[in-house]
């Protein structure tokens, strides 16, 4: 067991997770920037695979970057791909991980219309390309590796709520039936070959580090935005469509924790309360006096081929057995994102005013 002791006194038992190692994919997104700082906070040594752009994909990481160079790093960052089992293989081998965390996705359910084969390819064949490698490097090395699939409450889309771990799949885009492949994936290798393979089949959750594109951060976003006078109008889809909203943060360590237990299983992970996207506006834009109805205007396009009305989880079996509950409710998630997006837009302010940036760019 590893005690740290720190330059102001505090003692940091870390148990015996101080040792172990962590590999992430999708260290980038939201949830891996999270994931990441809850494990290295715990004392693990994390490393994350990332793609290859033109332009650096790792804002999110940042505040917690140490330049390898320095002996002290505990973060670190491999180029590879869901798409590439070489390379995946290539690190598993390399890094020895204990814990194999997959969040890599293409993870926008109205993308995922646009760009079918590829979701499939990424977020389904993606997610048997990393348990084969985990399996064949447990097969040739004997060593125990933990695998956690990012399952996701899409999987369930036309089936009403509550949902649980025993509720039938009805999944509507190419992103939830990919997601409900891997899950599958992922059992199966549980099944066939004793894998230690967890499926956490996670509700809606968001925080100032989700996407743009995404509807609660797309709100905020444009609430700081119109607040500071920056923009008018938001242009949205289904307002109808209700969701469980947690926040990011406590979600990773229920991941974290389906890794620890005795036996691999699957989990859903939720508030189990849900909101529609109009409450979801009422709230964002009450938080700082202003009438959604005045901004906000529908545009067809953001409409699904085919729409998911209400999700809505029961996490029992994720409060009993892995003694989680979430910490986040959903005013303060909507307060904690509009805080954040609103001095995201006084810094844009300043830039536009400044002539460094042109203010009619809407995100
Ligand atoms: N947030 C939610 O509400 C929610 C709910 C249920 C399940 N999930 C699932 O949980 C996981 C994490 O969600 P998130 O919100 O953090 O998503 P996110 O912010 O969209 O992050 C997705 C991550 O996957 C990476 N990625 C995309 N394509 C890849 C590829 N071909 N190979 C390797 N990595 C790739 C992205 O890299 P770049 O940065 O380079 O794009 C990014 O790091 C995803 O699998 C998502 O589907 C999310």
């Amino acid at each position: 067991m590893l005690r740290i002791l720190y330059d102001d006194g505090r003692l940091d038992n870390m148990g015996d997770s101080a040792l172990k190692k962590a590999l992430i994919t999708g260290i980038t997104g939201q949830d891996g920037s999270y994931l990441t700082e809850f494990l290295l906070g715990k004392g693990y040594e994390v490393h994350g695979i990332i793609r290859r752009s033109s332009n650096f994909n790792t804002q999110r990481l940042e505040h917690i970057y140490v330049d390898p160079h320095n002996s002290g790093a505990r973060m670190k960052l491999h180029y590879g791909d869901l798409t590439d089992a070489s390379a995946l293989r290539k690190w598993i081998d390399s890094i020895c991980p204990d814990e194999v965390y997959n969040l890599g996705a293409q993870s926008h359910v109205g993308v995922s219309f646009e760009n079918p084969d590829y979701t499939a390819d990424v977020v389904a064949t993606g997610a048997l390309r990393l348990l084969e490698a985990v399996r064949t490097h447990i097969m040739t090395t004997g060593r125990q590796v933990k695998y956690y699939q990012a399952g996701s409450s899409e999987m369930y889309g036309a089936t009403p709520p509550p949902q649980d771990e025993s509720t039938v799949f009805h999944p509507r885009s190419p992103y939830a039936v990919s997601k409900v492949a891997a899950h599958w994936y992922t059992v199966n290798y549980r099944e066939a070959y004793g894998l230690f393979a967890c499926n956490g089949i996670l509700f809606n959750h968001e925080s100032p580090r989700r996407g743009e594109n995404f509807v609660t951060r797309k709100i905020t976003r444009a609430v700081g935005r119109i607040k500071i006078g920056l923009q008018k109008k938001l242009f949205l889809g289904n307002l109808k469509a209700s969701r469980d909203w947690g926040f990011a943060g406590d979600y990773v360590e229920a991941m974290w924790l389906m890794l620890q237990q005795e036996n691999p299983d699957d989990y859903v992970v939720a508030t189990e309360d849900s909101h529609t996207v109009e409450e979801f506006l009422e709230e964002a834009f009450g938080y700082v006096n202003l009438n959604w109805k005045n901004h906000v205007e529908i545009d067809p396009r953001y409409f699904r081929p085919a729409e998911v009305d209400n999700l809505r989880g029961s996490a029992a079996k994720a409060k009993e057995v892995l003694g989680w509950a979430p910490k986040v409710s959903f005013k303060q998630l909507v307060v904690m994102m509009v805080d954040s997006d609103l001095e995201k837009a006084k810094r844009e302010k300043v830039l536009a005013d400044n002539g460094y940036i042109d203010s009619h760019q809407q995100p």
